[in-house]
């Protein structure tokens, strides 16, 4: 893994750059120490070496197996940190067309990730065709959104297949023992997995959190742990210089984010990356976005997303800097052929690699966006597969934690996230919630 910082140099100044080195140092000292702010979370940075080679990766494994001979259809249901992590990851290494039976099987399916009733509607109407099973993930085993698609489908399983082969087709992975989802687990006799207590919802990718899901799907969950424990290595023997990949990211984003710029865009161009894009907003965001700091995190796939978002990135507010992640090589061959007659004039790069195309694309847009005053930061990988996105992972968990200590916030607590469910709890007349019904009903002008 490499990280380019050429094009973000020209923004910040390198003493500055040379004076956060010792800073950064002693904040990943303090997380090994399990010392800062929010340190009763910091189990994630242990995790590939606990689970290289372990018992726990043999049982989901061996879980996963059984549904893949069993299901055409696997249902993840959980929100946030509970199924981002095993989406970015699925979805950036199957076949762009698995729905129409390209690639492995079962095909994953998301639920429980919002509030929608036609799409839940929909989902019922496609799970009475299909043989299906489901994971339930819920870290406290009480978030409304996937409680409700749950009970929706938990219903379902049981009248297609019967209570007892219902009990089997669903994996509950929860706390160890609160919530009213591992309560209802005892009691229905579910297979279970753990999330473990210090491990937040966003940083639960590697654990059966995201590592259950991308099994299922069919993904070598070894090799994924394998590049995490590398990087786990890496990022714990050395004493980091500034030359090395997490001091250039975190310190560059740092500095610029000192000097106005905002907003962090993370750039892919390949659309397999979407989900990849979304888990890292959910794991910055949610992270630094606090006491009134952070960068803002927000994504966009190129070149698609240069017709529509390039002309506000090279002219618009300047309070934006861009991370490329950019994928080496890719796994695929597709040569652009020549034509006779030319009519569309792109003889002039015939039998070149549609990926050579895009090479040039990236090129062109940085040396652009840099002239419009973007700074560029670009992160590459040799190529996608679940060695290198085990050890990305781990690299943006670490940046990040580290980039959270270097703004003195907690980067391991969402308070802010409350705020929405007391006023939805309030408005929908939940126990215990009627003296914030009444005001918030009065507040929306809104009678009973
Ligand atoms: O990162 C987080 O902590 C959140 O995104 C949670 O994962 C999300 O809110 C879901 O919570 P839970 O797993 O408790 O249902």
């Amino acid at each position: 893994m490499k990280v380019d910082i050429t094009n973000a140099l020209p923004f910040i100044s390198e003493e500055k750059m040379a004076a956060l080195l010792p800073k950064i140092n002693e904040l990943r000292t303090q997380i090994w120490n399990n010392q800062g702010k929010g340190n009763d979370f910091l189990g994630w940075k242990t995790l590939p070496e606990k689970l290289h080679q372990s018992e726990l990766l043999k049982d989901i494994k061996n879980t996963a197996q059984q549904l893949r001979e069993k299901v055409d259809i696997f249902v993840v249901v959980g929100i946030g940190g509970s199924y981002l992590g095993a989406r970015a990851v699925i979805e950036a290494l199957k076949h762009s067309f698995s729905a129409f039976g390209y690639g492995k099987t079962p095909e994953i399916i998301y639920a429980g990730h919002h509030l929608n009733e036609d799409y839940l509607a929909e989902l019922v109407e496609l799970l009475d065709q299909k043989d299906y099973a489901l994971t339930i993930i819920s870290k406290s085993g009480t978030t409304t959104e996937p409680a409700v698609a749950f009970r929706i489908l938990k219903q379902h399983l049981e009248k297609k297949y019967g209570q007892a082969e219902a009990q089997k087709r669903i994996i509950a992975i929860t706390d160890k023992e609160k919530g009213a989802l591992k309560k209802l687990s005892n009691q229905e006799g579910y297979k279970t997995f753990v999330v473990p207590d210090d491990v937040g919802g966003r940083y639960s990718m590697l654990t059966p959190v995201g590592l259950l899901p991308i099994a299922v799907a069919g993904f070598d969950i070894d090799a994924i742990i394998e590049g995490a424990l590398a990087m786990q290595k890496d990022l714990q023997s050395n004493e980091l210089d500034t030359s090395h990949p997490l001091v250039k990211y975190v310190g560059v984003r740092n500095l610029l984010y000192q000097k106005g710029k905002f907003i962090e865009m993370m750039i892919n161009y390949h659309p397999k990356l979407q989900y990849f894009t979304e888990w890292w907003k959910q794991l910055y965001g949610e992270s630094e976005g606090k006491e009134g700091k952070g960068i803002f995190p927000a994504g966009a796939g190129f070149t698609t997303d240069l017709h529509s978002m390039g002309q506000y990135i090279q002219e618009g507010e300047r309070i934006l800097f861009e991370t490329v992640l950019s994928i080496e090589n890719p796994n695929k061959k597709m040569n652009i052929p020549t034509s006779d007659e030319d009519l569309d004039g792109l003889n002039y790069i015939a039998k070149k690699s549609v990926d050579e195309v895009n090479k040039q694309a990236e090129l062109g847009v940085v040396l652009a966006h840099v002239d419009g005053k973007v700074p560029n930061i670009k992160i590459s990988i040799p190529k996608l597969d679940e060695y290198n996105l085990g050890a990305l992972i781990y690299f943006y968990e670490m940046s990040c934690a580290i980039s959270g200590y270097l703004l003195d916030i907690n980067p391991f607590n969402q308070p802010g996230v409350e705020a929405y469910k007391r006023n939805m709890f309030a408005l929908l007349g939940k126990p215990n919630y009627e003296a914030e019904t009444q005001k918030i009903r009065e507040r929306l002008k809104i009678g009973k």
